[in-house]
């Protein structure tokens, strides 16, 4: 009798247990319903953004770049490009050749940005950058040549024009000091000048999404759009210079970097945010700040184990593993055991479902921030169905197991009159800030003849 009691008792605590996990992940779970909502509001924002005078108080900045059409294939010259703020610092040289045969070749170097120069001070980070590039220089041994250099810096910038760019605000890990409010153009033209070993010619200052989308365009003269799925969560695309209210002239087009990761920072979106997303937003660098990037980027946090507890520790990565379909749940527990975790059998497939539907979640949200986009398109140009490609790139995107299918499924589900192609674009960055460089000499040369 006794052994029944038990039975019964641990049979009735797993069905409890099986309860729990069901009810907690169901707020996770997004119904189509829900997906529209997401991509109307987004629209709504989209057109805040746009608008003259809801500009200022808009979540969605729709921030302007002075890139006014993607590359033609007549670029050339030789480029320097910086990329800072995704999951690397790097130093590249583009050469760019034009012609029959057109070919891009890059050299590139990996720096390490210490945490400590992240969150130090401005002037420590640019000098860090400038010491960074000058190493470069040497090992590439082309000091004197006054490259002329894009910069990928990805993170919102209020642009004046294509060598001009006013830090909005930091997002992801960055906090350095005496730069929100500062010409990013500016500070590092005066770390240049301080370190006093070399000359360079800043050009551009340049998106993420920018740089990948016309890495793609050069490539496939159909793709308008980027995406970036990675550290941060971000797209642009090509908008019509009369939707554009803050800039003036009404002719053609030009690249808006939408700086969607701020979606829902209005309180937009509070009706889908879990008390999960609370705390990932509270424990954060920046509180109450890019929430819909947060979302995007699925960080999870247990309240298991006191490593667990430990801010950041569950990385991305492993997220990505767990959820490898090749991966056995054996494998899923000794990763749970390098952050602490004793778990069971029963444990391990627990946290395969957490991820599972999370990331699931994630991939939705952004396909339906990205069905809004792509619509958004269509209609600009009065069409019933549009044929369009978006240039990705993003760690997230490009290596985790479910995310990229689980987002073009909803992109195609949710802006049905809308073909879409994605391309995985190779060194968007490093490429994308040479071929806007040389779009951007090129316009210069014709500006003073
Ligand atoms: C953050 C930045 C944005 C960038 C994105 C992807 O959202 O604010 O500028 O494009 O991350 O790196």
């Amino acid at each position: 009798a006794k052994g029944a009691a038990m039975v019964t008792a641990v049979a009735y605590r797993l069905t409890d247990q099986a309860r729990q996990i069901r009810e907690t992940l169901a707020e996770f779970r997004l119904s189509k319903t829900q997906l529209l909502e997401v991509k109307k509001r987004m629209k709504v924002e989209i057109e805040r953004g746009l608008g003259k005078n809801t500009h200022k108080e808009a979540t969605v900045k729709m921030l302007p770049t002075f890139v006014r059409s993607t590359p033609d294939g007549s670029e050339n010259g030789d480029f320097l490009a910086l990329d800072l703020g995704g999951t690397n610092f790097r130093v590249l040289l583009v050469k760019i050749r034009s012609g029959k045969r057109r070919t891009v070749e890059m050299h590139n170097k990996i720096y390490a940005i210490p945490i400590e120069v992240m969150q130090g001070t401005g002037e420590e980070l640019f000098d860090h950058i400038v010491h960074c590039i000058s190493d470069f220089l040497d090992y590439m041994g082309m000091k004197s040549a006054r490259l002329p250099l894009g910069f990928t810096f990805s993170f919102p910038c209020h642009q004046t024009s294509l060598d001009a760019g006013i830090l909005v605000t930091w997002t992801k890990g960055f906090k350095a000091t005496d730069c929100e409010g500062e010409d990013v153009v500016d500070l590092l033209r005066e770390a240049i000048k301080r370190k006093e070993e070399f000359e360079l010619d800043v050009v551009a200052i340049v998106n993420d999404t920018v740089g990948t989308m016309m890495t793609c365009a050069y490539e496939e003269p159909t793709c308008e759009v980027g995406l970036i799925a990675g550290t941060g969560s971000n797209a642009c695309y090509m908008e019509e210079m009369k939707n554009i209210e803050i800039v003036e002239g009404n002719e053609g087009r030009m690249c808006v970097n939408m700086e969607w990761g701020a979606f829902g920072d209005n309180g937009c979106l509070d009706d889908i945010r879990t008390v999960y997303d609370q705390s990932v937003d509270e424990n954060s660098l920046n509180e109450g700040k890019q929430r819909y990037e947060k979302m995007c980027r699925f960080l999870f946090r247990g309240q298991i184990s006191e490593t667990l507890k430990t801010r950041g520790i569950f990385e991305t990565k492993f997220l990505s593993q767990i959820e490898s379909d090749r991966l056995a749940l054996l494998q899923v527990r000794a990763i749970l055991q390098q952050l602490g975790l004793d778990s069971t059998c029963d444990d391990s497939i627990i946290v395969k479902e957490v991820c599972g539907t999370v990331s699931r979640r994630a991939g939705q949200i952004c396909g339906a921030g990205m069905a809004a986009v792509v619509d958004k398109i269509r209609e600009n140009r009065g069409l019933d169905h549009l044929n369009i490609t978006v240039g990705v790139d993003g760690t997230l995107y490009k290596l985790h197991p479910h995310f990229g299918r689980i987002f073009q499924q909803t992109v195609k589900d949710l802006a049905p009159k809308c073909n879409v192609t994605f391309l995985l674009s190779e060194d968007g960055s490093g490429k994308g800030a040479a071929l806007i460089t040389a779009v951007g000499c090129r316009q210069r040369e014709m500006e003073m003849s």
